[in-house]
């Protein structure tokens, strides 16, 4: 395939992931952006989640008894924006899914290292949420441009100025509006385009089922047809030049500014807005930097990242799912790949583009795109793929866990596969796994992020290894790096345990950071670092 060839297909495509505390309406988003996309003709009869979960990841019992997603997918659509020419290609944009509850905030910042850009969506009512400023400090931290979306606008909620300035006070980003909603949050009738002066009206379709018909209307006709909405949109949009808030790419792409988009979700307004500004904005696929520093552009050979590792999705066989994301080259269904790990070849013979449940076979992708690896046995999150030359890229930071707790199987005669399953759960990072000599490899300690982690452990180590275990909290909330020389000291103190984690890193768990503090103080010559955390 032409490097030319290669370099189109990753012009016209957009790798994106919303981020948003739960509730403020992802799936509900991801269904309109699937409508408008034409994938589906109808959006959920009803917006109600009974009907719509279907469509998003239900993998495990636990997660549709939750109601929570805890795995994350690609959906893939094509897209043209409203005003392209209808000869040219269309954008190719794939959705990546992340994990709503927190306590999936490890696998959440795995997959924002798959992406380019984010979509911040947030309730209108309750502005900024917990959720949504932790995975905002990913996104920054990682320079991913974020596109903020005030959703549920047909609701009442905040006024655009309250909005605007809680996101620039508390987290420093600069909110530049594409459009102004005409109508306050409650009585959403159309937006204002602030970059033509044009109205952009919308009209309710039964049960937001169908794409909103828009009627483009001059100020003037606004002016007559809305009245006091119109002017205060206008105002409102002037005021906001005044004080500079317009769209400015090179800040944008800086992490200094945020375009923002006023949506309804459910009623499907404003998210034909939100894709053409995903489709302009939003930067295309790019190279990546090798562990050494080697830069490999998007036209060189195959080479994928491995961001999450998945089991458990067929109980009737056990399927283990890695999902890449491809950084160069063209990627063809059969391909031999090594694996630079290992050094061994990898076959992809089993590709599949993989949405909750649906999986299509894939046949060839490109830079930008995901693509899950099927019966993935030795690939783990972080993991590099190529086609020669080589190429290994940085592993991804882990986030350093807050919850500690003992694992044991219930009968002896299981341990075997026992051991095995824990192996498993640690291969795929669901958690890790800490050992010292003290417990015993018959006891584990396992280590997260959330303690929701856990369950997922034990719930998958029963369906998938058919062992009973017993999960204990331990009285320990932080982790610090160690050495050898530290770890004697370390472990004669009080509320200190001293760890290796199957990377072989060696890590003191503390009671709490008094406890860390008073230490550091008394010991300065121990080591002691701070774990990798995300933000
Ligand atoms: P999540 O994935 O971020 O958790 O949110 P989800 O889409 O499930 O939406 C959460 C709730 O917010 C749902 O209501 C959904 O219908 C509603 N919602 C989403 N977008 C909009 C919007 O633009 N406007 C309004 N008014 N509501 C919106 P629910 O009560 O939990 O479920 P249901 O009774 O609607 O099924």
């Amino acid at each position: 395939m032409s490097s030319e060839v290669i370099a189109r297909e990753v012009k016209r495509r957009r790798t994106f992931a919303i981020i948003s505390h739960p509730d403020a309406g992802k799936s509900t988003m991801t269904e309109a952006l699937a409508l408008h996309a034409r994938m589906i003709s109808e959006a959920g009869a009803v917006h109600g989640k009974g009907g719509r979960r279907s469509t998003v990841s239900d993998w495990m019992e636990m997660e549709k008894a939750r109601g929570i997603s805890v795995s994350s997918t690609a959906l893939q659509f094509s897209y043209s924006p409203g005003d392209a020419d209808a000869a040219d290609a269309p954008n190719v944009i794939n959705l990546v899914d992340t994990p709503g509850h927190s306590d999936f905030s490890e696998d959440t910042y795995r997959v924002l290292t798959a992406v380019d850009a984010a979509v911040m969506l947030i309730d209108a009512a309750k502005g900024l949420e917990p959720q949504t400023l932790k995975l905002f400090q990913v996104c920054r931290h990682r320079g991913i441009p974020v596109i903020t979306v005030v959703n549920k606008w047909d609701r009442p909620g905040r006024t655009p100025l309250e909005l605007i300035d809680e996101i620039s006070e508390r987290i420093g980003l600069i909110p530049t509006p594409l459009y102004v909603p005409v109508g306050i949050a409650g009585d959403y009738r159309g937006l204002l385009d602030r970059r033509t002066g044009d109205y952009i009206h919308f009209e309710r379709t039964a049960g937001g089922a169908k794409i909103a018909p828009e009627e483009l209307l001059t100020a003037d006709q606004a002016a007559e047809r809305e009245g006091d909405a119109w002017v205060a949109a206008r105002e409102e949009s002037e005021l906001l030049a005044e004080l500079g808030q317009d769209h400015d790419q090179e800040m944008f792409l800086a992490g200094q500014t945020s375009p923002m988009i006023f949506t309804s979700a459910m009623l499907n307004f404003g998210v034909r807005q939100l894709l053409d500004a995903l489709v302009e904005f939003a930067p295309p696929p790019r190279g990546r930097e090798s562990i050494d520093g080697v830069e490999r552009a998007v036209t060189d050979p195959f080479s994928a990242v491995v961001f999450k590792v998945q089991a458990g999705m067929d109980t009737s066989h056990r399927d283990r799912l890695a999902y890449m994301r491809i950084v160069s080259g063209e990627f063809e269904r059969g391909m031999v790949v090594t694996h630079a790990q290992t050094g061994k070849p990898f076959a992809t013979k089993y590709a599949q583009a993989v949405f909750g449940r649906d999986r299509s076979t894939v046949d060839t992708a490109f830079p930008g795109d995901v693509v899950g690896l099927v019966n993935a046995m030795a690939l783990a999150p972080g993991d590099t793929l190529y086609i020669d030359p080589r190429i290994q890229y940085p592993p991804i930071p882990s986030f350093a866990p807050e919850h500690f707790s003992s694992l044991r199987v219930t009968t002896a005669d299981k341990y075997k596969q026992f051991r095995k399953a824990v192996d498993q759960m640690d291969a795929e990072g669901v958690v890790q796994v800490l050992r010292n000599d003290v417990r015993g490899d018959a006891s584990p300690v396992l280590a997260a992020v959330g303690p929701m982690q856990f369950e997922v452990v034990t719930a998958r180590i029963k369906a998938e290894f058919n062992v009973d275990t017993i999960i204990e909290p331990l009285g320990y909330s932080l982790a610090r790096r160690t050495d050898e020389q530290s770890a004697p000291e370390l472990n004669r103190q009080r509320g200190v345990e001293v760890f290796t984690r199957s990377d072989g890193a060696i890590l003191a768990l503390f009671s709490d950071k008094w406890r860390l503090q008073y230490i550091e103080k008394e010991h300065p010559d121990l080591l002691l670092e701070p774990l990798v955390a995300a933000a």
